[in-house]
């Protein structure tokens, strides 16, 4: 499923990050990727100890928390430590690849990667290419949206970000352990969920609504690893 989060950031969080930014330490992206990946990984990104990639990374995970769009549609168990990235220049691009299953924090805790996480922090205007491709079963979908929104993939895709010919594309991104592991069990958890949201805004608090609250909170208890 991939599924649009508007608004993670607010338009202050934005230009609060943006600030933080200038005059940032990047590195070269290909550390944190895995052999095949690395091979086709041209980007760069902040060390996770940089002052600004903290100061950022405690804005998204906030946003994180405040949002119940992406709590439903991930049903995180844990993060991994997000990450800030940037294309353009001589580093503009990272061709196909799929995420390693399995990170490790700076604790050496395992992350299993089931949810990937984009969060946009430049504009579309502000860069011409750079478009997150996501494969699946209709072909490679393109996603690029405004500063401040997220995108939300399965860690099992093929995925690219194609290169950025003008301008610099600056975002955060991150993995999701979700407590269901399966893409299609969350995608049936989140479509019920959305569907009881608009029965109860429709109709209000029915014994229909009641009972499929119940079905929903007994396949999340069947499915849920917590
Ligand atoms: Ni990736």
């Amino acid at each position: 499923m991939l599924l649009q989060i508007p608004d993670l950031l607010s338009a202050d969080e934005v230009r609060q990050a943006r600030q933080l930014l200038e005059g940032a330490p990047w590195a070269d992206g290909r550390d944190s990727a895995g052999p095949q990946a690395a091979t086709v990984k041209n980007n760069q990104q902040l060390p996770h100890d940089a002052p600004a990639a903290r100061a950022i990374r405690s804005l998204v995970l906030a946003g994180v928390e405040r949002n119940p769009l992406f709590l439903t549609a991930a049903l995180p168990k844990k993060i991994f430590t997000p990450r800030i990235n940037r294309y353009g220049g001589d580093t503009p691009f990272y061709g196909a690849h799929v995420d390693n299953a399995i990170r490790f924090t700076a604790d050496g805790e395992r992350v299993r990667t089931d949810v990937s996480c984009t969060v946009f922090l430049s504009d579309p205007d502000e860069y011409d290419g750079g478009e997150l491709q996501v494969q699946d079963t209709y072909g490679p979908r393109g996603v690029k949206l405004p500063a401040g929104h997220a995108v939300l993939y399965p860690g099992t895709s093929i995925h690219q970000v194609t290169p950025v010919t003008r301008g610099h594309r600056l975002a955060c991104f991150f993995w999701i352990e979700s407590m269901v592991s399966s893409d299609e069990q969350r995608r049936l958890l989140f479509e019920l969920d959305m569907s009881l949201m608009r029965l109860r805004e429709g109709h209000g608090e029915t014994d229909e609504a009641v009972s499929l609250t119940g079905t929903y909170h007994n396949l999340l208890r069947m499915w849920a690893d917590t």
